[in-house]
């Protein structure tokens, strides 16, 4: 059991250390498996070892309670932390393992950028509700943005700012807390 923070209080020690960890390459099986599940055209292992070769701008997670059943990943950009990817394995969703990973990419996120920004398919309510409950709210659409991937074609964009504020680390501390006692 993690402890509760106050407002304002790192949220470092939130992430349960066992769940999370740091992609790596031995996990590219696992996560390309998955993809499979979810993706018409998912991404080539030579795309995940060219993320994973940018360490400086790049953070990608898997969640493996048992096994990978999850990942998640974000590229620090200029601008903002531009969030990349983001499945959990169909039969293990509406765990929170989604919520899980995506509380440590914005704890990440708000370390590097000020900002939290990405693109979900218009027809995605379940990834539309969790990145709500981030801050995040919609600010346009990309009409086409999935059309060569099989997706619904229209991506809705996605933005938090001031993620570097204290108000938006009671954010994550209140989302860690009940994440805890659910
Ligand atoms: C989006 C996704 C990552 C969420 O992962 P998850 O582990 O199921 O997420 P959580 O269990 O933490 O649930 C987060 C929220 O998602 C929504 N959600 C989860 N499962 C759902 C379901 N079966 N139906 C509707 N909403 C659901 C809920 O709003 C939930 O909030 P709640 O816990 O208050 O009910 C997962 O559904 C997924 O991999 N989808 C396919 C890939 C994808 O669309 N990725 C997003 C790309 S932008």
């Amino acid at each position: 059991m993690t402890a509760p923070m106050a407002p304002g209080q790192s949220t470092r020690l939130m992430i349960p250390d066992q769940m999370i960890a740091p992609m790596a390459p031995e996990h590219l099986p696992e996560v390309m498996a998955i993809d499979a599940q979810c993706y018409p055209i998912p991404w080539s292992q030579e795309a995940y070892e060219l993320e994973l070769s940018r360490p400086d701008d790049r953070l990608y997670l898997v969640s493996r309670p048992h096994g990978v059943v999850g990942h998640a990943g974000v590229a620090f950009e200029k601008d903002e932390a531009h969030v990349t990817t983001m499945t959990v394995a169909p039969a293990y969703r509406g765990r929170g393992i989604g919520t899980h990973l995506f509380l440590a990419l914005a704890v990440a996120a708000r370390r590097r950028n000020s900002s939290l920004a990405l693109e979900v398919a218009a027809d995605n309510p379940a990834a539309q509700a969790l990145y709500r409950r981030f801050g995040l709210a919609p600010v346009g659409i990309h009409r086409g943005y999935y059309a060569d991937m099989g997706l619904s074609p229209d991506a809705v964009v996605m933005r938090a700012d001031n993620i570097n504020q204290p108000d938006y680390a009671s954010r994550l501390a209140k989302i860690a807390v009940e994440l805890d006692s659910a």
